[in-house]
């Protein structure tokens, strides 16, 4: 069965738009794991444009799940993770030039930086996932430079417009999560994805865990934030 990884940047978004200190993300994230969440997950932007530091590192006190930190392959960044130690780093674009054309994290342009950035993370014993397209020769080369896992981007999914669009990145999802499982990686999806779009991974049991964020915070605005987690833990659990 799949798990449900629940990102409370938005959270820290409604926060910063004010510059005060309310909403918290650690009380949303509190929250969440009431609600069952399975992970926490916060990324943490070079811009600090949400998330904050102060806000990972309460996080790593305060959550009992487990804690996912979303950030891009930098020295200061892996500074940062090695001092915090989530249960696993996920590996995202920062910059333009480090996206494919769809929007995942580039890993063959970037193998590289990559690379060592999986190093440097797996020393200190935290695991990696890499945010990359559903692309055959991303994730093969996920699977080259050590990455423990991927995280499929489902943006361009979630984005399409006409049900040819959708079948059509729908069937590259359940390629990629497919290949990823058959090269012994672990398999998370995540962006964009909401109560409906959700519904699509019935059966499509490679798949590990789910990362969403936003359009759980934008139900938790209306009916509470354990309300929404709760619904799309119906779901996710109905797959
Ligand atoms: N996974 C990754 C790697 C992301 O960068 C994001 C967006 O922060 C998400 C999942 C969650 O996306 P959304 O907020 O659209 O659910």
């Amino acid at each position: 069965m799949a798990g449900l990884a629940v990102n409370v940047d938005h959270i820290a978004t409604l926060r910063q738009a004010r510059g005060v200190n309310y909403p918290d993300p650690v009380a949303a994230a509190v929250l969440a794991e009431l609600a069952g969440a399975d992970g926490i997950v916060v990324h943490l932007r070079e811009d600090r444009r949400h998330i904050q530091d102060r806000d990972v590192y309460l996080l790593r006190k305060t959550v009992l799940s487990k804690l996912i930190l979303e950030m891009a392959a930098t020295d200061k960044m892996l500074t940062i993770a090695a001092d915090v130690k989530p249960e696993l780093v996920t590996l995202v674009p920062e910059k333009r030039e480090e996206l494919t054309t769809e929007g995942g994290l580039d890993v063959i342009t970037h193998a590289d930086t990559v690379a060592k950035a999986i190093a440097t993370l797996h020393r200190h014993k935290i695991k990696v996932s890499l945010f990359i397209d559903p692309a055959t020769d991303q994730i093969q080369k996920a699977r080259d430079i050590d990455a423990d896992m991927i995280e499929i981007h489902t943006g361009a999914f979630c984005d399409a417009r006409t049900p040819a669009e959708k079948d059509t990145a729908f069937a590259a999802i359940i390629e990629a999560a497919k290949t990823a499982a058959r090269l012994n990686l672990g398999v998370n999806a995540g962006h964009g994805l909401c109560y409906n779009t959700i519904k699509w991974f019935r059966g499509l049991n490679e798949i590990d865990e789910f990362s969403i964020g936003h359009s759980i915070i934008a139900r938790a605005a209306l009916v509470g934030m354990q309300q929404a987690v709760k619904d799309m833990l119906n779901l996710v659990n109905a797959l």
